[in-house]
């Protein structure tokens, strides 16, 4: 995640309840040998998992159970996020980066930002580089090209169905993706396959992503850090400044290069198609920050 000469002191914050479990992930990394792993910590304590730490990746979170509407779902993870927020505010190096991958990984972000006055907004982010990632194989898939030669695809909004998977801008051997495929299979095909992966994953596995997740959480966190790929971007959401037309504050994804989003609309691309779509993904990240209002 940070380079081959690294080493990292690993904190693993579980609740009581998964206490054993979380030995025995503590005894399978230890059995991986990893070069960079210097030291694990397993605690229940966030003040303590998060004390003085550079980098926090949160990936707990509770899932939909029978009967709960999406709102519970929401209130009940606002809890969990905003109690991090409060010890990450307290307890975590000042350069903290954090991660938010547990769902809904957009919204639960803001709670944790607004919840840690003290860190700078910017240094909360939410998973999109799992859909980013898919988008990219998808357009492997279709083209037939290497991987590497795939570039540019976007990722805008919310980590949902309603994200709008955008290939306006992206590349297949430096030729445009979009004259290479027809509009139709971009429309019909790319977009809600990119959309509804993960609950084509839950389908098939009858449990969510695991090891495309982490392949994606450790991207964005290398990407993050050490920069982007050369001639490339990446897809992360980010705390809104208004560009594109998204309100400020909202964590949106954008195309992110760099340590800095590209802030101009030029070359957005089709102007009908994609305000409609940007704005689908926009209005339900809206709705998310109202159902949680009364914790930021
Ligand atoms: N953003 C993305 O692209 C993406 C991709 C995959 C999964 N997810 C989300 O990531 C989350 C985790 O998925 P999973 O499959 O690993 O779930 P999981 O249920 O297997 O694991 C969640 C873990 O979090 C722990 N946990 C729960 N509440 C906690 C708390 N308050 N503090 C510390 N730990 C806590 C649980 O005990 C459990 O070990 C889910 O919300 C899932 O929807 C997001």
């Amino acid at each position: 995640m940070l380079g081959v000469d690294q080493p990292v002191n690993l904190n693993l914050l579980e609740i009581p309840a998964a206490s054993a479990a979380v030995q025995g992930v503590v005894m399978e990394l230890n059995d991986c040998a990893f070069a960079t792993l210097n030291r694990i910590t397993a605690t229940s304590d966030a003040n303590e998992g998060f004390k003085d730490c550079n980098f926090a990746m949160l990936v707990g979170a509770r899932p939909r159970g029978p009967g709960m509407e999406r709102k519970d779902l929401l209130l009940e993870n606002a809890k969990i996020f905003s109690a991090q927020g409060k010890a990450l505010d307290a307890v975590a190096s000042r350069d903290v980066r954090v991660l938010v991958v547990g769902n809904p990984a957009n919204t639960n972000s803001l709670i944790a930002q607004h919840n840690a006055p003290s860190l700078p907004r910017n240094r909360f982010t939410a998973m999109t580089r799992l859909d980013h990632n898919r988008g990219l194989a998808q357009l492997k898939e279709k083209s037939g090209a290497a991987l590497e030669q795939v570039k540019k695809v976007i990722i805008w909004g919310n980590h949902s169905a309603t994200q709008y998977p955008d290939l306006h801008h992206a590349t297949v051997g430096g030729k445009p993706a979009l004259s290479l495929v027809d509009s139709s299979w971009f429309k019909d095909s790319f977009i809600p396959t990119v959309q509804q992966r993960g609950a084509a994953i839950i389908k098939a596995r009858g449990t969510s992503s695991a090891a495309s997740a982490a392949a994606a959480a450790l991207d964005h966190v290398h990407d993050w850090m050490l920069g982007t790929p050369p001639g490339d971007w990446v897809s992360m959401g980010v705390s809104s400044d208004g560009s594109y037309g998204i309100p400020e504050g909202v964590i949106y994804s954008y195309r992110y290069l760099q340590e800095r989003r590209l802030q101009h609309r030029a070359g957005i691309g089709d102007q009908r198609f994609q305000p409609r779509k940007m704005q689908a993904t926009q209005r339900e990240l809206l709705e998310e920050r109202d159902g949680v209002k009364d914790l930021i």
